[in-house]
């Protein structure tokens, strides 16, 4: 992507109806990154997440401790999900809710529109509907019950009763989108991704669509439908909206423009949410598509789904108090492919820490700067002639930042962090191969060890700049220690796709003691 152009990029919105828990953490942090990647790549980034406060679910919940739905959500909101951003160390531009005057005012101007347009009907609808989804659930999605639901259809994703619902409805003419929908897929092949999520997306479609409820009226907490106010406008259709509310739809077209189409991250659990219901809604509107969804998979506990109505919900807080922030956003944007589902357990957690970022980045970057300033005063000296063996190694920082620029292109941030991590494989193997300590002992040496450490010193710069949208604090803590902060300005400001060119730590930089980047923690066994 050339730099400079328009990369708006969200999370799902979550409801506020409980705390958070590391599945929301998880697509916070991802879409973190790659918004950081393209913020320091010079795009004009946007990142945007929020709640999404209105429903039967959020009302139930404030019914359960016994305050309005709007107290409740304000004291989740309040206590728990914007903390949750600073916990994780998350740069977002916005934060939109579903229940301000900016969003409801543009739900009802976007909803009055597919009206006018004629793609809404009223109707009659008798469905079975899951609360936890907030969804009128389709017949694959229906399971009988069993133990305590023995005998009653419950959800496949929550395991929790169905309810029927029989209501007077306005409904959506989604089916009138089939074809557009299939010749979108077509089209832009990278709409849906990966591959096995676009899969399942157009043989869902294939099979034709039912018009969607998008209404409700047997309870009054949501936006009211513009032309009958006996209703309000389905949740989903509402949250979906969230995306072009917060960048000016309707009131602020320059920025509209500016911002707008969107990338969307979400769990694969919402996935048909944003690639059909979304992408036909704004075919209505006549609205430009989203530039595409990428879904990744699940965080699983004990081979099942994390979630808190299973009991299996695990809060940020909980990991980041012991590991802290940067090693909870290396481990699961490294541990986990994304777009599949991966296992969480503390013991892996515990390794990669100790074994990756402690023992391998953290123990090179202390290397590193302790040599320097033992045999060099604490001054990066100037290299000598290179070996084949340090062009290597400039080729791999090469190479590293032109594989990672592409997997995070395509939101591969696996592969992006594995792409990086050679460097910091190769550093330590080089270092043990070229044995600095024992060059510092010969005189005739001094040469080779000033260009050794240079390698070491210049690598870590690339390395910081590299790695600095996945573990920002971690990653400034070395700029500054390797001297880089007044040599060369603040880290972000360090173009990411120039990070692998050779030569940019100046020669002479101060460099500073570095305390251990991954401290060792005490076993929590
Ligand atoms: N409010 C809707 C989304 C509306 S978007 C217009 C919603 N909210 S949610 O609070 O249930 O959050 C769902 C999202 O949280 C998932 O799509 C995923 O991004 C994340 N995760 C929740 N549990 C998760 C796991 N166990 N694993 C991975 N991600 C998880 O749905």
């Amino acid at each position: 992507m050339p730099a400079g152009e328009s990369f708006y990029i969200t999370t799902p919105i979550y409801y506020p109806s409980d705390v958070p828990h590391i599945g929301h953490g998880y697509t916070t942090v991802a879409v973190d990154t790659l918004a950081r990647w393209h913020r320091q790549s010079g795009d004009d980034t946007w990142m945007l997440t929020g709640t999404d406060e209105h429903g039967q679910k959020m009302l139930r919940a404030a019914a359960a401790n016994n305050v309005t739905p709007q107290e409740w959500v304000d004291r989740l909101v309040g206590e728990a999900w914007f903390p949750l951003l600073d916990t994780l160390d998350v740069a977002n531009d916005d934060f939109i809710r579903t229940t301000q005057q900016r969003h409801e005012e543009r739900v009802q101007q976007f909803v009055q529109a597919i009206y006018d347009h004629g793609h809404i009907y009223a109707g009659e609808y008798e469905a079975l509907y899951c609360v936890g989804c907030e969804e009128f659930k389709p017949d694959s999605e229906i399971v009988d019950g069993t133990g305590p639901f023995e005998g009653l259809k419950v959800c496949l994703i929550h395991s929790k009763p169905l309810e029927l619902l029989q209501e007077k409805n306005y409904f959506f003419k989604l089916s009138e989108f089939q074809d557009r929908l299939l010749e979108l897929y077509r089209e832009q092949p990278d709409f849906v991704r990966p591959e096995s999520a676009r899969n399942e997306v157009v043989s869902f479609v294939r099979q034709g669509l039912k018009d969607l409820s998008i209404s409700r009226s047997a309870f009054d907490w949501g936006i009211k439908v513009p032309w009958d106010d006996s209703h309000v406008i389905y949740v989903w259709v509402d949250a979906l909206l969230n995306y072009v509310t917060a960048v000016g739809y309707g009131t602020d077209p320059e920025e509209f423009a500016r911002r707008w189409p969107a990338h969307h991250v979400v769990g694969k659990d919402i996935l048909r949410f944003h690639a059909v219901i979304w992408p036909a809604m704004l075919m209505a509107a006549g609205v430009d598509v989203p530039k595409s969804v990428f879904a990744h998979g699940w965080l699983l506990v004990g081979g099942e789904k994390m979630s808190k109505s299973k009991l299996t919900g695990i809060a940020p807080s909980e990991i980041i108090d012991v590991f802290g922030s940067d090693a909870y956003r290396f481990y699961f944007l490294s541990a986990i492919s994304f777009g599949h589902d991966g296992s969480f357990s503390w013991e892996d957690l515990a390794s990669r820490y100790q074994a990756e970022l402690a023992n391998g980045f953290g123990n090179l970057a202390s290397r590193t700067t302790a040599m320097i300033q033992k045999y060099f005063d604490g001054v990066v000296p100037a290299a000598g002639e290179y070996t084949d063996a340090d062009l290597t190694i400039q080729s791999h920082v090469a190479a590293a930042g032109k594989q990672a620029d592409a997997a995070m292109e395509q939101f591969r941030i696996d592969d992006a962090i594995e792409a990086i991590w050679v460097i910091v494989d190769d550093l330590n193997g080089y270092i043990t191969e070229n044995e600095p300590w024992a060059l510092a002992r010969e005189e005739s040496q001094r040469e080779r060890l000033a260009t050794v450490l240079y390698t070491c010193a210049e690598s870590l710069r690339a390395l910081s700049v590299l790695l600095s949208p996945v573990m920002p604090k971690a990653t400034t803590t070395l700029w500054t220690a390797l001297g880089a902060e007044d040599a060369l300005g603040a880290l972000t400001a360090q173009p990411i796709r120039d990070a692998g060119r050779w030569g940019q730590l100046p020669v002479g930089t101060k460099v500073h003691t570095l305390a251990p980047l991954f401290p060792r923690v005490e076993s929590t066994a």
